[in-house]
C-alpha cells in the first residue's frame, strides 16, 4: 500500500487473512505484490487455487502463519510449534520476508523484532508500505541504566564512588558542634559510697551525743551559764537614764500672776504657778503633776481654775489643796530657787508636803 496510514490490528488480521489464504492478488497493491515470493515458496497446489475457506479467528490466523514460516524458509521441526513463542517466531520470519519481498535478509538476528508490539509493526510494514520505517526492534533502544537522573538527586554510581571515597579517608567526618558558651557543668552527685559514709557519720555523732553521760553534763553546763550570767547582773547597779532633778525654766518675768504654766508637764512632770490665793501672799512654786490618789497625771482647767485628776475625778484647787474625789491630800511641791543668773530653778529631788507643814518652807516657793 502506497498509504502511509497506519494499519490497524483489524486491518493487519485481514491482510494475514488474505495472505493465508493464496493471495487473492490484487495488481495494485503493492503489499500483497510483495508477499507474492512468499505464498509461491509455499507449496501449495495449483488445483487448489480455490480460495479456502478464510480463517476467522486469531488463532486460525496464527496456525496458518506457523504453516506458513515453516513451509517458506525454515525446516519444519518435529513437533510443531505450539508455544506463543514459536508462533512469534514464525510472524517475526513472515514479516522480515514480507518487507524484502522475498529475498533473505542480511539483518542481524538481534534486530528481529521480540515483542508483540514489534509483531504488530512488522506486519502493519509488511501488510503496508515496503518503504515504511524499520520495525521498532531496529529502532535504537534507550538504556535503563543510562537514564537521566530524576531532579537533583546524584546518579547511583556517583552515591557509591562518594562512600567508597569516604570509607577510603576514614569514615565521614564527624559533624562539628556548634561553637558558643560552654555546656554548664553538670551537678556532681555524690556516689553511693559517699552516701553511705555520710549516713554513718551521722549515726555516730548521734549516738555519741544522745548518751546520758553527754546529756547530763551538756544540763548542768547550761544551767551553770546561766546562774552565772544572773550573778552577773546582780553585781551591776540599777540605773535610771533620766534628766538631772535640777533644771532651770526661766525668768520670773514669764510667769504672770493668777497664771498656771504647763509648759514643762509633759517633759518634766510640773506646773509652774504664780498666785496670791496661798495666805493672800503673791509666790511662785513648782507642783508635781501626780495625782495623790493613784498616780494619774491631772489637767489643768483653765475655765474651772482647778486641777481634774480624770481617773477618779479627784479636784484640786490652783495651790494644790484637794477639795473633792477620792484624793486624800494636796499635791505635792517641789524646791524651787532663784538661780545666779536670776533664773528659776526646779530641785525634783526635795518634795514638799503641805499636811506636814512642809509648804512654809522658803525653799517651797519663791515670791514673786
Ligand atoms: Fe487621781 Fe484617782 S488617781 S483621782
Amino acid at each position: 500500500m502506497a498509504d502511509n496510514k497506519k494499519l490497524t490490528t483489524a486491518e493487519i488480521l485481514a491482510l494475514a487473512r488474505q495472505q493465508n489464504s493464496g493471495g487473492g492478488a490484487d495488481a495494485d497493491d503493492a503489499s500483497e505484490s510483495s508477499t507474492a515470493p512468499e505464498t509461491s515458496q509455499a507449496p501449495v497446489p495449483t488445483e487448489d487455487k480455490k480460495p479456502a475457506a478464510a480463517p476467522k479467528s486469531t488463532a486460525d490466523i496464527l496456525a496458518a502463519a506457523r504453516t506458513q514460516g515453516g513451509e517458506a524458509e525454515k525446516p519444519k521441526p518435529a513437533t510443531a510449534p505450539g508455544s506463543t513463542a514459536d508462533i512469534l517466531a514464525a510472524a517475526r520470519a513472515q514479516g522480515g520476508g514480507a518487507q524484502g519481498g522475498g529475498a533473505p535478509k542480511p539483518k542481524p538476528a538481534a534486530t528481529a523484532p521480540k515483542s508483540t508490539a514489534d509483531i504488530l509493526a512488522a506486519a502493519r510494514a509488511g501488510g503496508g508500505s515496503a518503504a515504511k520505517a524499520a520495525p521498532a526492534a531496529s529502532q535504537p533502544k534507550v538504556k535503563k541504566a543510562e537514564a537521566a537522573p530524576v531532579g537533583d538527586r546524584p546518579a547511583l554510581k556517583d552515591m557509591v564512588a562518594a562512600v567508597k571515597e569516604a570509607q577510603a579517608s576514614g569514615g565521614p567526618a564527624k559533624p562539628k558542634l556548634p561553637v558558643g558558651k560552654p555546656a554548664p557543668a553538670k551537678p556532681k552527685f555524690p556516689s553511693k559510697k559517699e552516701k553511705v559514709e555520710r549516713r554513718k557519720f551521722v549515726a555516730t555523732l548521734a549516738v555519741l551525743l544522745l548518751t546520758p553521760f553527754v546529756v547530763a553534763w551538756s544540763s548542768m553546763s547550761a544551767i551553770a551559764a546561766i546562774w552565772s550570767l544572773g550573778i552577773a547582773r546582780f553585781m551591776m547597779p540599777n540605773m535610771m537614764l533620766e534628766l538631772p532633778s535640777k533644771f532651770k525654766v526661766g525668768p520670773p518675768s514669764d510667769f504672770p500672776p493668777g497664771s498656771v504654766s504647763a509648759k514643762f508637764k509633759a517633759s518634766r512632770g510640773i506646773w509652774i504657778i504664780n498666785t496670791d490665793e496661798y495666805e493672800g501672799q503673791g509666790i511662785i512654786y513648782a507642783l508635781a503633776s501626780v495625782c495623790t490618789h493613784l498616780g494619774c497625771t491631772p489637767n489643768w482647767l483653765e475655765g474651772e481654775q482647778k486641777f481634774k485628776c480624770p481617773c477618779h475625778g479627784s479636784g484640786f484647787y490652783i495651790t494644790g489643796v484637794n477639795f473633792e474625789g477620792p484624793a486624800p491630800r494636796p499635791l505635792e511641791r517641789v524646791g524651787i530657787s532663784i538661780a545666779d543668773d536670776g533664773m528659776l530653778e526646779v530641785d525634783k529631788s526635795v518634795k514638799f508636803q503641805e499636811e506636814l507643814g512642809q509648804w512654809s518652807d522658803s525653799k517651797s516657793y519663791e515670791v514673786a
